[in-house]
């Protein structure tokens, strides 16, 4: 298959894998983890790589580091590791009593600072020269990421001190994927005859990440990647993000959508992405098109998209110009997909009874 030269990287080609849901967890889960999904971040080498790489880089005998959102505290371990002489290790979640019991095991104990709570109502006795965190889910917009690094760059990172990530790319490309079409806008038949368009109209408006399905993989992508937003991490505040790109496509194809990821610079030396090959943390994120649309070579797809911080709703308008001048525009958000809120629905409840009542 022609795969284009600047196409990223999906997954390793191979037998069909549903991905690994450790960073993509189900975003109304009370636990957001099981102590499973915490070993499979600590074993993603593609991730953990580039993270203690950057640490290896900065953190030297004598410097303090946070490890913002700890888990099992792997950070923060592998910044005493590296000689920090302090270590304050955050976490909301129970799985901070598995960091606890390693740092005992790794000899650690006595630098570690361990602090069990949400990161925004701690008090740090004194500033890190290292803030260290993973907070992303399938992409870095998600639950309140930036708004926890906002805060805990701002309250305690030492003047010069290195965030880690030091910022995030999210990138942009046009897919073919007919069964992940399919998958993510539902069947248009239930049994004996039922129809389902109304739902599926929703749903091509909603957002839909790979882990549910085969993932997407290289040969899928049709057009250019690009960037569409920066997020870099000694500045970004929680607000909306929004960002264009200028795709070109690279073959005849069927476009059926867009797919998101992330291109990490961990520090200014690492980093991977969130697409690459090996890596099996993260997921990636489609936007489904209304409808398929056939593409040739050197057509022009021009993106908008926005998010808000924390990553719903989404935005996305596509416009598609053909070599020969053909256009096709798709205005699409992710709030269409949501059913009406409670409100209204016992309002309609409520003159729905009414004009039962009134036989009006
Ligand atoms: C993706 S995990 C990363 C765990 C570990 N740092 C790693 O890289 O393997 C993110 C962790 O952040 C924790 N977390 C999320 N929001 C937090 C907050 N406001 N304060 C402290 N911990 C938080 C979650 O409970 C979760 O354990």
């Amino acid at each position: 298959m022609d795969i284009p030269a600047d196409a990223p990287e999906f997954s390793a080609p191979g037998p069909l894998l549903v991905a690994c849901p450790c960073l993509a967890e189900d975003r109304t889960s009370p636990a957001m983890y099981d102590l499973h999904d915490y070993a499979r971040m600590i074993a993603d080498e593609a991730r953990m790589g580039p993270y203690v790489q950057a640490l290896q880089a900065v953190v030297t005998p004598g410097s303090v580091v946070a490890d913002v959102g700890s888990g099992t505290g792997i950070f923060a371990l592998v910044a005493c590791r590296l000689g920090a002489r302090r270590v304050y290790a955050i976490e909301t979640g129970d799985v901070i009593q598995v960091g606890r019991e390693l740092a005992r095991e790794n000899g650690v104990a006595d630098r570690i600072v361990f602090f069990h709570g949400d990161s925004r109502e701690v008090e740090l006795p004194e500033r890190a020269d290292v803030i260290v965190s993973d907070l992303r889910g399938v992409l870095p917009l998600y639950r309140e990421h930036l708004a926890i690094v906002a805060d805990f760059r701002t309250r305690f990172l030492k003047p010069g001190g290195v965030l880690i990530p030091a910022r995030d790319r999210l990138m942009v490309a046009v897919v073919e994927r007919p069964d992940l079409y399919e998958w993510a806008v539902g069947p248009a038949h239930g049994p004996i005859g039922v129809t389902l368009e109304s739902m599926r109209a929703r749903l091509r408006n909603a957002t839909f990440a790979d882990r549910e399905c085969d993932r997407l993989r290289p040969e899928c992508v049709v057009t250019t990647a690009a960037a569409w937003a920066t997020l870099d991490y000694a500045t970004v505040q929680p607000l909306p993000i929004a960002g264009c790109a200028e795709l070109r496509v690279q073959r005849q194809a069927i476009g059926h959508g867009l797919a998101l990821w992330f291109e990490a610079d961990v520090t200014g030396e690492c980093g991977f992405s969130s697409a690459s090959a090996q890596l099996n943390c993260y997921g990636r994120l489609f936007l489904p098109w209304p409808r398929p649309l056939a593409l040739s070579k050197g057509d022009q797809v021009d993106v908008d998209l926005w998010a808000q911080a924390d990553g719903e709703p989404w935005g996305w308008n596509s416009t598609v110009t053909a070599v020969d001048g053909a256009r096709a525009a798709f205005k699409q958000s992710s709030f269409l997909s949501m059913p009406s809120k409670p409100v209204a629905s016992v309002r309609d409840a409520r003159s729905a009874t009414l004009s039962q009542e009134t036989g009006s």
